[in-house]
């Protein structure tokens, strides 16, 4: 049985690490006629050492076994690249099944190869939907779940969704979310190891990402965010390790004297937007548990939130993770000025969202895939 697992950009490699870690628990306890040979393929979709590399390093795992480089590009360039690059290391390895997780560009092209080679293929977080065809993710998740014959899912709702499309019950799993197994085996340690940030008292910063096109790919809509954070960091200073993209659009669009950058990470005057590179996983982990709360448009960093109990304003005007919201304390504030601001200044003043930690967010969804995988697949062979 040879398994590819898949992972191309910066929120999928927490994703892959229990997958993998579980695997390997698995074959420890087979004889070896019995063991499943896994082969972790990188596409090069994210290539920055801070978007990749340091992710390798924090959650030490293994090196790619293959790496397919294939870099940035138009959706159509990136996905067909991998596309490309990934059927030639399946002809070459012929594997049994492809797992693919999350929702990214290299979760599309590699399921779209698979599918074509009738190659098995398990999807971990499926079923999510913002039912906003303008956003790419949206795309990725809605064929990428059409392709696949193991769907692993993080809440029933998910389970719904995919339902009412029509994919068959008996395909769908509800396990949990990998990625919350990670946050729970690495947050005591990202509390307390991390250094750096010392001259950073707890809760009395809000952290801050940003990076979706419809956010920052338009001077409009940045313009109103920033304006929005300006007036939020006179109350509290706002920690921003900024995504490629959005370093690079806030200087095409010359908003940079917005921000401060921090020499030695010292947050010295304590009021304004500092602005960072991105964070390796630990680093990121760190400031999260400290903050007083935080604003984002990331996917994975809802959830996050939600299971540290940190209140957590989503700058979007729709989310693919309502349980975060109807159980978590995720609030959707979408791009309007105002109501960031007010929503901020009501968490400022004590009444940030209490939530609770969703079903099955327990440390154990990997275990759950490998689980049936074995039982529905692997031992049928
Ligand atoms: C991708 C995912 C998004 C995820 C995000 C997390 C898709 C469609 N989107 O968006 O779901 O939330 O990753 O980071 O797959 N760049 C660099 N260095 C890098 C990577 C990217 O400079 O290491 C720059 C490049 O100029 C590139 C741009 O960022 O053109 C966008 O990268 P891309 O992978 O296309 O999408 P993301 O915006 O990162």
């Amino acid at each position: 049985m040879k398994i590819i697992l898949v992972a191309g950009a910066r929120p999928n490699f927490m994703k892959v690490d229990p997958i993998m870690n579980e695997m390997e628990e698995y074959n420890s306890k087979q004889t070896s006629k019995r063991n499943s040979k896994y082969i972790l393929v990188h596409t090069g979709q994210h290539y920055d050492y801070n978007m990749s590399d340091s992710f390798f390093k924090d959650l030490e795992i293994h090196p790619p076994d293959i790496h397919l480089g294939v870099g940035s590009g138009t959706h159509g360039e990136q996905t067909a690249k991998i596309m490309v690059a990934f059927e030639n290391v399946c002809f070459e390895e012929k594997p049994d099944l492809v797992i693919v997780v999350g929702d990214v560009n290299s979760t599309l092209a590699c399921s779209i190869t698979a599918a074509k080679l009738c190659i098995p293929i398990a999807h971990v977080e499926a079923g999510l939907r913002s039912f906003d065809r303008t956003m790419p993710e949206e795309i990725n998740r809605i064929v990428t779940d059409s392709l696949s014959d193991f769907l692993f899912t993080t809440c029933r709702g998910a389970n719904e969704n995919l339902k009412k499309e029509g994919i068959s019950e008996n395909k769908i799993y509800f396990v949990g979310n990998v990625m919350i197994d990670t946050l729970l085996k690495y947050k005591n340690l990202a509390e307390s190891k991390i250094k750096k940030f010392s001259n950073l008292k707890k809760k009395e910063y809000a952290l801050l990402t940003l990076h979706r096109p419809s956010n920052v790919d338009n001077k409009k809509t940045l313009q109103e965010i920033t304006e929005a954070l300006v007036e939020i960091s006179k109350e509290v200073p706002i920690i921003f390790p900024a995504h490629p993209r959005t370093q690079k659009m806030i200087e095409r669009f010359e908003f940079s004297n917005f921000f401060q950058k921090p020499s030695n990470f010292l947050f010295s005057q304590m009021k304004g937007i500092y602005l960072l590179s991105p964070l390796p996983y630990l680093e990121f982990l760190h400031l999260m548990v400290k903050a007083k709360f935080i604003l984002t448009d990331s996917g994975g960093i809802q959830e996050e939130t939600t299971v540290l109990g940190m209140p957590c304003l989503t700058l979007r005007e729709n989310t693919e993770r309502p349980v975060t919201i109807k159980e978590g304390t995720n609030i959707l504030v979408g791009t309007d000025k105002e109501k960031i601001i007010n929503e901020s200044l009501n968490i400022l003043n004590g009444k940030g969202k209490i939530g609770r930690i969703p079903e099955l967010w327990d440390g154990k969804a990997a275990k759950r895939i490998i689980e049936i995988l074995i039982d529905k697949y692997i031992n049928q062979k």
